[in-house]
């Protein structure tokens, strides 16, 4: 089996979460976020469920920091929404909060990694349009600013934007995130806008002197032999980002369907967009095996194999981690340094995990392997620390290392965190 003394000795573990997930949104003057908007919609979140209570991180934050003993970093998220809640005014009891959270992962010596939009908008600028309108790059710019004056100073490393594909293809073109949307050209729109609000922040902290800038993305293997629709379907997955970024323009296949409804002279935007990242952040989870659809563009469906299945119903494919790297490095990054921002499953039984173990490090052998062929991985987080919010799915998918009783709030480390921390701890020669 893969010991922790196969990976570089500065390589970073830890494990992930984001704000309206785990927090509580619902005290300490947090506002709406367009989440509160979309829940209460009729069918949209299994059982309307909110991230109002969650895990109560909000109050529990010493306790749950203290579960994260042995690992080297910590992966978090600030609230838009909880910091600026009708997304203009700043609320003070909500910088204090991210102010004393800093403070308390650093006092447990682990290296704070930042995420600025793990989908919190507020749900004012929701109203507004949210990533339709092209002001929402203003409107981030200047609560990167707001973030980091207060807590810049302490802070390890800031990615901008988690998973832009979520933000904005799976809200406003596939539906099922907030706001909802399954319409091409609000999709196009939200794509570009996702964007340009990264390349504003970008600017916003470069200007400030705020070092180790990247941003989060994420990607899913595609089975062979899907012909043109998987095609397409990598395209929008795992290159409508990665591709703006790192070279300045949308990939053919993309602008197959979305040039008609790209805002007009998004070519402009492009050099802002494209500025250089000292960071990229891989999220991993799953395969895809795609086919044609009879439907209009991009004209791809999903077929259903026999692959065992997480909770979420997501085939695991460990092999997919490594294909995933390697492609960024040969057609994207390069030498850029990579961190595995997000990877892991979703399982219902609990604290007995075995399978959670197994998917753990069935993907870190494959990413030593993509590191072996030249991926400069620095760094591994596991999604999630605590079973939270799953967006959609409400409380029922269960992704944490610790299990989160939501009605006496109890939390219990489950067996794979423990294992997972006695893998960290073993020494060189126990390898
Ligand atoms: C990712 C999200 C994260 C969580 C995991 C399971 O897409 O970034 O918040 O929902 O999936």
């Amino acid at each position: 089996m893969i010991a922790r003394a196969d990976f570089p000795a500065d390589f970073l573990f830890g494990a992930a979460t984001s704000a309206y997930q785990i927090e509580g949104h619902s005290f300490g003057g947090a506002g709406a976020t367009i989440w509160d908007t979309f829940a209460a919609e009729p069918g949209k979140v299994a059982n309307g469920e909110t991230g109002a209570l969650a895990c109560d991180h909000y109050h529990h934050y010493e306790e749950d920091l203290d579960l994260l003993k042995g690992f080297d970093a910590y992966r978090f998220s600030t609230s838009w929404a909880r910091v600026m809640p009708d997304g203009r005014t700043v609320n003070q009891a909500g910088l204090d909060f991210y102010d004393r959270l800093v403070d308390a992962i650093l006092a447990r010596g682990l290296k704070p990694f930042l995420t600025l939009y793990h989908w919190d908008m507020p749900a004012a600028l929701g109203a507004l349009g949210g990533w339709e309108n092209r002001d929402v790059a203003g409107w981030f710019g200047d609560y990167t600013d707001v973030i980091m004056e207060r807590i810049g100073d302490r802070v390890a490393s800031v990615a901008t934007i988690n998973e832009p594909w979520c933000v904005s293809w799976l809200a406003h073109f596939l539906g099922h995130h907030a706001p909802g949307k399954t319409d091409i050209s609000a999709a196009a729109r939200a794509v570009h806008h996702v964007l340009l609000a990264h390349g504003e922040a970008m600017q916003r902290l470069r200007a400030r002197g705020q070092a180790n800038l990247g941003i989060v993305l994420n990607f899913e293997a595609v089975a062979p032999q899907g012909g043109p629709a998987a095609a397409r379907f990598d395209a929008i997955m795992n290159r409508m980002f990665i591709e703006p970024l790192t070279k300045g323009g949308y990939p053919a296949l993309v602008l197959e369907g979305l040039a008609p409804h790209l805002p007009e002279g998004w070519q402009h935007d492009m050099a802002q967009i494209s500025a250089p990242l000292d960071w990229l952040g891989v999220n991993y989870y799953t395969r895809q095996t795609v086919a044609k659809d009879s439907g209009p563009w991009p004209a791809c469906r999903f077929v259903q194999t026999d692959a065992a299945k997480t909770q979420m119903g997501w085939d695991i494919y460990p092999g997919g981690l490594a294909e995933t790297l390697t492609m960024l490095t040969q057609d994207y990054v390069g030498d850029l340094p990579l961190f595995i921002t997000e990877n892991g499953m979703a399982l219902a039984q609990s604290p007995q995990d075995p399978a959670r173990s197994r998917y753990l490090f069935d993907h870190l052998a494959e990413l030593k392997s993509a590191m072996a062929k030249g991926a400069k991985v620095q760094g591994y987080f596991y999604w999630s620390l605590l079973d939270n919010y799953e967006w959609a799915f409400g409380y029922e998918k269960r992704f944490g290392l610790v299990h989160v009783d939501f009605s006496t709030l109890e939390r219990t480390p489950k067996d794979s965190l423990k294992t997972f921390k006695r893998w960290l701890a073993a020494s060189p020669d126990a390898a």
